[in-house]
């Protein structure tokens, strides 16, 4: 008989081997203290780090305005929805977000989905499925969520290479003019630490007639006056078609969705899956969510303080051999080139320095371009900067990680 077990281990002692097993740390992180945060080790030591890898990229997650209005919804409203959107979860609290989301974004409607994840693999498959005879022009780093979308919808895909607008275009002028096109792509590509050249690709996408999806996940909440993210910051947002966020990195809370033309946002709830079987997210996390977006709507000195550490950070890796990837966004990879090599790394951080960041390994990126992947928040000191950069320094002599190894 087939030994389950046995086929399981295996697979995990190969993962193992090649360096790429996930280790999950368990954090606790107290209110009024991030980036700092409690590490609890399987031994019981429980050790204080500094977060150098959180997604909450502004602290939001504990703004007393977010943590208030969490409380005070659950104490109106209690824990749950109660169902999915159908049955009973389309709450007065989903209804007004998903209002405050079309008007952040400057478009008819909104929808929101349990988790930016879902969010893509809801819309794009509603697209690919629902559009008779469609085709979609994929950059070729775009986030599994979206691949797993266009897989859903099952539409014919084209990849073009990362950020080449001219492949993009010469894929885009070999369809006949009238089938329905969309070009898929992320606005902050967050393991490059780089931003797609949005004008040009609305542009080429406008020529050839094809909609224009956009995954702002890494910049809503950062980018743009309001934080409603780079087509906000670059004046294009009415000619981004549907743009998709998350409440869960920048926001600091959870959840995601999606903003667009009515028709297309009540296709995308009329026909996802993702969408329609599943409870819905309760009130107290919806309240919290709004609450964030409104503050961010704003108050700027959180996006300016994270600026601020975004370009010491920046400026002090400059002044060194280490090779980071110098992309224009918040994030900043620093690759390591292997899966092994990394995790030492990170290890020795934790270990000798109390400087928390996960590895990258493959498949999130390709294998031989292991990184960490750097986030300065808006609550990360001068001091915190400094201390990281110094940190890799002495590990990057005594490690001797070759800078070569750097894509
Ligand atoms: C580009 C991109 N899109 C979508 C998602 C999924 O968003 P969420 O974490 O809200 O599910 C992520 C998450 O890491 C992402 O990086």
């Amino acid at each position: 008989m087939f030994n389950f077990i046995d086929h399981f281990n295996t697979l995990l002692r190969g993962l193992e081997e090649e360096g790429r097993y996930r280790h999950f740390k368990t954090l606790e992180r107290p209110v009024g203290s991030f980036p700092k945060a409690l590490i609890h080790h399987k031994d019981g030591w429980q050790q204080t780090v500094t977060v150098w890898c959180s997604n909450d990229y502004l602290g939001m997650g504990h703004h007393p305005k977010v943590i208030k209005a969490l409380k005070s919804a659950a104490d109106a409203h209690g824990a749950g929805a109660g169902g999915t959107r159908n049955i009973a979860g389309t709450t007065k609290e989903m209804v007004d977000l998903e209002n405050l989301m079309a008007v952040h974004h400057g478009k008819e409607a909104a929808l929101v989905f349990t988790s930016g994840y879902t969010a893509n693999e809801g819309a794009l498959g509603v697209l690919g499925k629902m559009l008779p005879d469609a085709i979609i022009f994929s950059d070729a780093l775009n986030h599994a969520s979206m691949i797993s979308g266009m897989r859903i919808g099952g539409c014919e895909r084209k990849i073009f290479p990362h950020n080449d607008i001219d492949a993009l275009k010469k894929l885009l002028q070999a369809q006949p003019a009238n089938r329905p096109k969309i070009v898929a792509l992320e606005s902050v590509y967050s393991m490059e630490g780089d931003i797609s050249p949005l004008r040009e690709v609305v542009k080429v996408a406008k020529e050839y007639g094809a909609l224009v999806y956009l995954d702002e996940v890494h910049a809503v909440g950062l980018y743009g006056p309001h934080g409603a993210g780079v087509a906000e910051q670059e004046g294009l947002m009415a000619d981004v078609d549907i743009i998709e966020g998350t409440f869960g990195k920048a926001y600091g809370v959870v959840g995601g969705y999606v903003a667009g033309a009515a028709p297309v946002i009540d296709a995308i709830r009329s026909f996802s899956s993702s969408f329609i079987f599943t409870t819905a997210l309760p009130p107290h996390v919806l309240a919290a969510a709004a609450a964030s977006v409104m503050h961010l709507r704003t108050s700027s000195v959180e996006r300016e303080t994270q600026r601020r550490m975004v370009n010491r950070l920046k400026a002090a890796f400059s002044k060194t051999d280490m090779p980071f990837l110098k992309g224009d966004s918040h994030i900043v990879p620093l690759v390591v080139g292997d899966a092994h090599c990394v995790r030492a790394v990170t290890d020795t951080l934790l270990e000798h320095y109390g400087i928390y960041v996960q590895p990258i390994n493959y498949p999130t990126v390709p294998k031989g371009t292991e990184r960490l992947r750097l986030t300065a928040t808006a609550r990360h000191t001068e001091q915190d900067v400094d201390n990281l950069v110094a940190a890799l320094q002495e590990l990057w002599s005594t490690h001797a990680i070759s800078a070569t190894r750097a894509a």
